[in-house]
């Protein structure tokens, strides 16, 4: 299992969310974050939308079975993307198990 978290702009929230779901992926995550990249925030920054060089993001986290995980990375990307700087980054790291709180179930089972 692998844990897919992507830092994107919260206008693209929903085209992602519904990208995920148009291709059956049902648990994820969602979190306000703040952030910079490359540019910390600044060639970003306008309409006095920074604090100190952090701008707003949203984390979308997804647990998938290790085959599943390019198709999620090309959904996201895909709609995500709008070609200008601040798009988002996608990270990918192990999990070591999952466990489903209701019935037990474990590993993949629990996704
Ligand atoms: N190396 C990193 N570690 C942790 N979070 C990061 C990292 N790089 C980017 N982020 C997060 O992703 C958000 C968006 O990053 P961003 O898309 O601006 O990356 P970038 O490398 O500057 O690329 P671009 O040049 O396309 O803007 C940041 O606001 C931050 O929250
Ligand atoms: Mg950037």
């Amino acid at each position: 299992m692998k844990r897919i978290e992507a830092i994107i702009r919260p206008s693209a929230l929903r085209a992602v969310l519904d990208g995920l779901k148009a291709v059956g992926y049902s648990g994820v995550t969602v979190s306000e974050v703040q952030g910079h990249g490359t540019q910390k925030g600044i060639t970003e920054s306008y309409r006095g939308q920074s604090v100190e060089g952090l701008l707003p993001k949203l984390a979308i986290t997804v647990v998938v079975g290790d085959k599943q995980v390019n198709k999620v990375i090309q959904i996201i990307a895909r709609t995500a993307r709008t070609g200008e700087i601040g798009d988002g980054k996608i990270f990918v790291s192990p999990v070591l198990t999952a466990i489903r709180i209701r019935t037990g179930e474990k590993g993949e089972k629990a996704l």
